[in-house]
């Protein structure tokens, strides 16, 4: 894997496809004003380039992933993260691994690697068996260029569903902002465009709010031990969009003095009743947000919903290293990207990365097909194709 660009705005010129809004209102995002997804074919090689998510919010910097341990890296390491990123990386992993060899025994030794990598965003399962269907019937000698395409159409398919999940949020979000004048949105994570291809789940409604002309401020929660809210906060500065960030510890406060609207996140996995898994400390915002009546929202496309997942209860979640708690990671005095251990190597730690919130804390789930009750039923009322597998 190399490194392609170090915050240079002109290296990015070359990131295309961008995506294009069906409603033609919200922009597709941006860094330094240029229209940039967060996955893209690098030119005239069988490769991909990503932004290299571990160095942000500090440094911009793309990498090329050329090989299927690249990308397998990629997302274990989480250079790439985000339930959609990681399905799109992954269906890309597999079209790299093809590019060197096309047979049967490369297809299923390619995607046993690649599920391996994480366990709880059902995106990346969703993505390989996606892969496989299409794959497997082919002969060898078209499987590489059939890989390629498909994968190319995942990560379109996911940046169009993106921006219908924003179109459908903005519609559960208007009358909150026409009552109020203002819209103080509370989200946790990332959630947003770094997570998916393009627009983001839960933030998608926010650059929808935003396109509308509504008055929109978030508050972003910091999301120790990884910080993932640093990453929202970069990316709502490079569209524009107002917000704050607060300790994780802060959300129970803001909730309950009528600081926020709603609560809107994203997810890993969404079992068959509704159960929600996602970033560890969502649960806690839940459970924040019905005390004080406020909305509590989870937006996620077709391909987080885990039909064959009966609840919360059977889905795995992922346990990081404990040093995700013991080092915490930033800019030096010198301005040099640094590791500062806080805690001493033996401390015990431990570092669940999910937690499960139940179906009957969440207001509604927002889809690109529209919004639904967090249901078995409200699921298969939006997935009626679903009832019959
Ligand atoms: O561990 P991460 O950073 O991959 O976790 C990401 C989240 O939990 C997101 O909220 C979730 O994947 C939804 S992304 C649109």
């Amino acid at each position: 894997m190399i490194i392609i660009a170090r915050n240079n705005p002109l290296a990015v010129l070359h990131r295309r496809p961008v995506s294009v809004s069906p409603a033609g209102k919200m922009r597709c995002m941006n860094v330094n004003n240029i229209p940039t997804r967060t996955i893209w074919p690098a030119a005239q090689q069988r490769a991909v380039d990503i932004i290299d998510q571990t160095a942000l919010p500090h440094e911009y910097r793309t990498l090329r992933l050329a090989t299927l341990a690249d990308a397998a890296h990629a997302i274990r390491s989480m250079q790439v993260r985000g339930a959609p990123l990681i399905g799109v990386t992954a269906a890309y992993g597999v079209a790299l691994a093809l590019a060197q060899q096309a047979d049967d025994a490369t297809l299923a030794a390619a995607v046993a690697i690649l599920a391996a990598t994480r366990p709880t965003a059902v995106n990346l399962h969703w993505a390989l068996a996606r892969m496989q269907a299409f794959l497997a019937p082919l002969t060898p000698s078209t499987r590489a260029d059939a890989a390629w395409q498909e994968a190319a159409t995942i990560a379109d398919e996911d940046a169009a569903q993106c921006c219908s999940i924003g179109e459908h949020g903005l519609q559960l979000l208007r009358p909150l902002a026409e009552r109020r004048g203002r819209l103080n949105l509370m989200t946790h994570c990332n959630a947003g465009w770094l997570a998916t291809v393009d627009y983001g789940t839960a933030l998608a409604p926010v650059y929808a709010a935003f396109a509308a002309g509504l008055d929109v401020h978030v508050w972003v929660s910091e999301t120790r031990p990884r910080n993932q809210g640093l990453l929202t906060a970069w990316e709502l500065k490079q569209h524009g969009v107002a917000h704050t960030v607060i300790a994780d510890n802060a959300a129970g406060l803001l909730l309950a003095r009528g600081e926020v609207d709603a609560v809107i996140v994203g997810a890993d996995r969404i079992a068959a009743n509704g159960d929600v898994a996602n970033k560890v400390g969502t649960y806690l915002k839940a459970l924040a947000a019905r005390e004080a009546g406020v909305p509590f929202y989870v937006a996620a496309p077709r391909s987080t919903v885990d039909f064959a997942c009966p609840d919360g209860a059977a889905i795995p979640i992922e346990e990081r290293a404990g040093d995700e708690l013991r080092v915490v990671h930033g800019l030096d005095a010198g301005n040099t990207l640094s590791d500062i251990r806080q805690l001493p190597l033996g401390t015990a730690v431990a570092n669940p990365a999910f937690d499960v919130t139940p179906a009957k804390f969440v207001s509604a789930l927002i889809t690109e097909r529209g919004s639904c009750p967090a249901s078995t039923d409200g699921l298969l009322s939006l997935y009626p194709e679903m009832r019959r597998a």
